[in-house]
């Protein structure tokens, strides 16, 4: 049969890291390098969809087709996804921090006491708040990356977070940055493992499950 199109759909699609200031120089960081999330916009985008990516700061082209929203913080992201609504589906794949840090107004100044101290608080959960919204979109995938037990989180995470599928790897292995991703796709049919494959491939074959799940609705 014909691949559905996701001509006419909205995806928004997060991505990267975010940074966490912690004065005006200074930042707290993760190693997410935005490609997976990358490869999913720009495979939606091949597909047909408008696609809104909400990116944390990394350092890789717009993708063809790809309307881009450049973020700072994980405060900054949640609002711009908030304000991206409304969307058919929505594929959060930025590694967002679970902590921004208490920020100083002004540069933190070395001196003769003791190493300042950062507080930490806790991050909104953007996959969470977008799951159990009533601005909800119909199709919402989160993403998990895991170092042990990782179906057992995931599958755990898709229920709490209120998301439809949650994609999961195995991070002990590695992923940050590299061009290969092994995942198991869980929803609530239960759980797909995928072989090995590139991140452009894992790519294609979620866009295309994407444009299944959402063939029919209106
Ligand atoms: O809880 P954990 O960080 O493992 O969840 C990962 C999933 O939740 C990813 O889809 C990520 O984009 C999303 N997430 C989020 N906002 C956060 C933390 C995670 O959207 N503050």
């Amino acid at each position: 049969s014909a691949q559905p199109s996701l001509s006419g759909r909205h995806i928004l699609v997060t991505a990267g890291p975010t940074h966490e200031a912690i004065d005006p120089v200074r930042y707290i960081a993760n190693r997410s390098s935005g490609r997976q999330g990358y490869a999913i916009a720009a495979a939606l985008a091949g597909l047909g969809a408008r696609v809104t990516l909400i990116s944390g700061p990394v350092t890789r082209p717009t993708p063809p087709g790809v309307e881009r929203i450049d973020v700072e913080s994980a405060l900054d992201m949640a609002a711009a996804v908030e304000a991206a609504l409304p969307a058919d589906a929505a594929v959060m794949v930025a590694a967002v921090a679970d902590w921004r840090v208490e920020a100083a107004g002004q540069k933190v100044k070395k001196g003769d006491g003791a190493p300042p101290a950062l507080t930490l608080v806790e991050n909104p959960d953007i996959l969470a708040t977008l799951g159990h919204s009533p601005r909800r979109p119909r199709l919402v995938i989160g993403f998990a990356a895991e170092t042990q037990d990782v179906v057992a989180h995931a599958t755990a995470k898709r229920t709490r977070k209120g998301a439809d599928w949650i994609v999961a790897n195995d991070v002990s292995a590695d992923v940050f940055g590299a061009d290969a991703n092994a995942i198991h796709l869980i929803t609530a049919d239960g759980v797909e493992s995928w072989e090995r494959l590139p991140k452009s491939t894992v790519a294609t074959r979620l866009a295309q499950r994407i444009a299944n799940a959402l063939q029919g609705a209106s």
